[in-house]
């Protein structure tokens, strides 16, 4: 599910300018590196190697691209043990399962993740072990401005802006009637997400947002087994991605080099690069591929929370509940948001009192009282939204964590190689590609009772074992956009709980479905349904002054 692989993939790709002829020229050399990655690899089958499945050929091969949780679970089941490797053509991929696997993994060092990523998501394939330096480098300093985009100073001020954006998209909707949340939700945190990590200019062009998501939605559609499998081929779908990514590459340099030509300056993400000098491939690198990962993975999580909610009341009443005690606890008093804004904020009418359970405020009203909650509150007095998102990341999350073992002395020495990783007992060599499916753990039946349940109300003592929780990561590898994805996934589902007097479950027809549709793992870019299986009913308040 996770698309960080384009993050490298694209630095890795790019000199300074994208062009096609990149489709001609890189292949090319990337078969001699894959000729020559073949042809240069010791298979040493030991007693502690994991167990070879039978078959490497294409048809064996289909499935993990398309139906990858069946692909994996079915090799458990054929390997008959915890721990299996696969040849994707002929690179070895082991795949762990179980409590100590799963410890090992989370815990070893010089696993990496770029490196596994770029390779298993349909980037160029690489001799194993090489990444180059200049790349990493860039990579580091893109996290480390991804960290400091999220300080409280900064989130403080994007509380609003989160708010605003949200409320405009959900007016587009009306005042009644059902919205696809596979559809509508993703394109919310798009909105919302563009606002928060990219230039303000696009975030207030609607159409250009909307435009930038059509093109995301290509690379997504365009990455097909081909483009994993033979990468070096410049087939129809691989010719679609490079189009689609020089597109969004222009969009967000002309926005740059206008900004930085104009002697503007604005209050955003982008404005924080720029002012700290940094080269411009790190900030379209910056803004191209963490849009992508931010927005893919927090638009799928809103869809299912959404989802999941419109199908439990009682938990919608409960977090109905959490939130009218917030605004009554930090907005009563106030006149306005108490957080610091350019303009003279509106006072908030008084005559009636803005929150009765019964009668939603107008979206107009609730923005501004949600927008005076402190970010504090959002952040560590919210036991009902976390236990809400915690529990759809536990069942809508298809990840699979993928890494490339790579000890430092990989790269510098020859012959004499590092020893193998033993990860649950078994060996990964050096160069060796492992993954680890958060269904292993998420959907066990022996770590949560009945696991395709969501129900956010789970007792604690269910979660003994290690690393029962990864949803946002585990060990060296955490999510660093993980406080600007969870405050988002609050602030719309307090507008959602809030905002709308009912919403529920229907069907393409608007009867209330008997059962909420299940997270289809094998699709694990957005974990959806099928098509029309599901929609969100919903009424709201009229606004008093439309
Ligand atoms: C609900 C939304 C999100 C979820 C569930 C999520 C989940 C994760 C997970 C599970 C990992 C670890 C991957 C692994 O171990 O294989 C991760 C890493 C990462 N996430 Fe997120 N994420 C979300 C939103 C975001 C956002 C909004 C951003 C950026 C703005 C982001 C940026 C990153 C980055 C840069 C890493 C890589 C960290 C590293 O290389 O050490 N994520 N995320
Ligand atoms: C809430 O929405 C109204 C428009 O109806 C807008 O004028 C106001 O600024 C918004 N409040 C916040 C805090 O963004």
């Amino acid at each position: 599910m996770y698309p960080l692989g384009f993050l490298p993939f694209f630095l890795a790709l790019l000199p300074d300018t994208i062009a096609v002829t990149a489709a001609v020229i890189v292949p090319i050399l990337v078969l001699a590196l894959w000729l020559y990655a073949v042809l240069s690899r010791s298979s040493a089958p030991a007693d502690d190697a994991p167990v070879h499945l039978p078959g490497s050929s294409l048809s064996h091969i289909l499935p993990f691209f398309r139906r990858r949780f069946d692909f994996i679970n079915e090799g458990f089941q054929l390997a008959g043990q915890a721990i299996y490797q696969f040849s994707l053509l002929r690179t070895p991929v082991i795949v762990l399962s179980g409590e100590a696997a799963r410890r090992d993994f989370f815990q070893a060092k010089d696993l990496d993740l770029n490196a596994g990523f770029k390779f298993l998501s349909g980037a160029i394939p690489m001799v194993p072990g090489v990444t180059s330096n200049l790349e990493t480098r860039r990579i580091a300093l893109i996290h480390k401005r991804l960290v400091a985009s999220q300080t409280s100073e900064r989130l403080k001020r994007l509380i609003p802006q989160i708010l605003e954006d949200s409320r405009r998209v959900i007016n587009t909707w009306g005042y009644s009637g059902s919205v696809d949340p596979f559809e509508q939700l993703p394109e919310l945190i798009f909105q919302t997400t563009v606002r928060c990590l990219a230039f303000t200019e696009l975030a207030d062009d609607a159409a250009m947002v909307q435009r930038l998501k059509q093109l995301y939605d290509t690379l997504d559609t365009a990455t097909t087994p081909a483009t994993v499998l033979l990468p070096w081929l410049p087939g129809p779908s691989a010719v679609r991605r490079l189009i689609s990514t020089k597109r969004i590459y222009d969009i967000i340099s002309k926005t740059l080099d206008e900004r930085v030509k104009g002697g503007i300056v604005r209050d955003d993400t982008p404005q924080m690069l720029i002012d700290a000098g940094d080269e411009r491939l790190i900030i379209i690198g910056f803004i191209i591929g963490l849009l992508v990962a931010g927005a893919r993975s927090t638009g799928t999580t809103a869809s299912w929370l959404i989802t999941f909610l419109s199908g439990h009341e009682q938990w919608r009443e409960k977090a109905a509940e959490e939130v009218r005690r917030l605004v009554a606890e930090h907005a009563t008093h106030l006149h306005g948001p108490s957080e610091p804004r350019d303009t003279s904020p509106e006072p908030i009418t008084s005559q009636e009192p803005p929150l009765s359970a019964h009668r939603p405020p107008p979206l107009s009203e609730l923005n501004t009282s949600l927008a005076s909650i402190p970010l504090s509150a959002w952040e560590n007095d919210t036991p009902v939204l976390d236990a809400l998102i915690r529990e759809t990341l536990r069942v809508a999350e298809p990840h699979v964590a993928m890494r490339q073992y790579l000890p430092p002395s990989h790269l510098d020495e020859k012959g004499t190689g590092p020893a193998s990783l033993y990860l649950g007992g078994k060996a990964v060599p050096p160069g060796a590609f492992v993954m680890y499916p958060f269904s292993d753990v998420h959907l066990s039946s022996e770590v949560y009772s009945d696991p395709w349940r969501w129900d956010p109300g789970r007792p604690e003592r269910n979660l003994k074992a290690p690393y029962a929780y990864v949803g946002m990561g585990a060990g060296s590898t955490t999510c660093l956009g993980k406080r600007l994805a969870t405050l988002e996934l609050k602030l719309i589902t307090a507008l959602f709980v809030l905002g709308f007097s009912e919403f529920h479950a229907v069907d393409r027809l608007g009867a209330p479905l008997a059962e909420l549709p299940r997270p289809n793992w094998n699709d694990i870019l957005t974990c959806k349904p099928p098509a029309g299986s599901c929609f969100v009913r919903f009424e709201r308040t009229v606004e008093r002054d439309a």
